[in-house]
């Protein structure tokens, strides 16, 4: 493989996943076999993003259901490493600071996460040498974080950041929603509906404003969700925006917790 690419005649496209793969894996899978001669999809559930040691036992897995959607997909090689491959037993997890990319909002409320996360997306580059990467919108602030981790060790990797997939009522499809009960999965609806509400009225009335009344009718809405953050802010940085201009796209991030399970998701704003 690293012989034909040294010739320049086979592009790498690299897709890392945990597994309980959907259409939103897949499409990042499409996104790469688009533009590259050889895709790779690594499935890991990685030990060192977990703040969370029930999450991390919970996660769902179904290797079996995950290897017949690659090949359905036709995606040409699984990297499937277990942990003992991957990590020393006394390695150290380094503390990864890009400023507030890695400190606010999923950094603040999941605290090392991003150094778990740099940390087997760095392995998996140096193991795979891809050409080209493909990350989900879905986790916004990943992306930023890839995006740094990629520009400050010079990876020779370009980063493509691919659309959410969603389901039919809306809901940004993520491996933790089969964790939810048949009734949080309704309710959960009210998520995109939240982000769609932003949308709508970002140009009538005050950010703040807006944020105020998103919570409301959040709330009004369901009883059995508790959102932990939900701002709008600068896509290029995550700060907070107090206003909107022509120069700054803004995105509204939110994260909510459904009795245990958490649940991420984001909205741009401009289009
Ligand atoms: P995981 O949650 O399995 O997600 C793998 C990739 O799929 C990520 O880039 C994520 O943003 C993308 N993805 C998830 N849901 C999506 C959706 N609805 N539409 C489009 N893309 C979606 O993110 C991770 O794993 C891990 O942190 C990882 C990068 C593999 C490092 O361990």
């Amino acid at each position: 493989m690293h012989d034909e690419r040294l010739k320049g005649t086979k592009k790498i496209g690299f897709v890392p996943t945990m597994g309980a793969l959907h259409d939103g894996h897949i499409s990042l899978i499409k996104a790469s076999k688009k533009n590259n001669q050889i895709t790779v999809c690594s499935i890991f559930v990685n030990p060192t993003q977990f703040n969370n040691l029930e999450d991390l036992e919970k996660y769902p897995r179904d290797l079996e259901k995950d290897i017949k959607f690659l090949v359905e997909h036709e995606c040409d090689v699984l990297f499937l490493p277990e942990v003992n491959e991957i990590y020393q037993k006394d390695e150290i997890k380094e503390v990864i600071d890009y400023g507030n990319v890695t400190n606010d909002f999923e950094g603040k409320f999941r605290p090392g996460h991003f150094d778990g996360v740099v940390m087997i997306v760095k392995k998996f580059f140096q193991i795979i040498e891809p050409d080209n990467t493909y990350f989900g919108q879905k986790d916004y602030q990943q992306c930023l974080v890839i995006e740094h981790l990629i520009k400050r060790n010079q990876f020779p990797v370009n980063l493509i950041i691919c659309p959410t997939l969603r389901e039919h009522d809306g809901l940004a499809m993520s491996s933790r929603n089969a964790r939810l009960t048949e009734e949080e999965r309704k309710a959960a609806a009210i998520i995109p509906q939240t982000l769609n509400y932003i949308k709508q009225h970002i140009h009538q009335i005050p950010l703040n404003d807006i944020i105020y009344l998103a919570i409301e009718q959040f709330k009004k809405g369901s009883s059995l969700m508790n959102i932990e953050y939900l701002d709008i802010v600068d896509s290029k940085n995550i700060q907070h925006l107090s206003e909107i201009n022509e120069t700054t796209k803004a995105i509204v991030l939110i994260a909510v917790w459904c009795g245990k399970i958490r649940l991420i998701d984001n909205l741009i704003l401009a289009d």
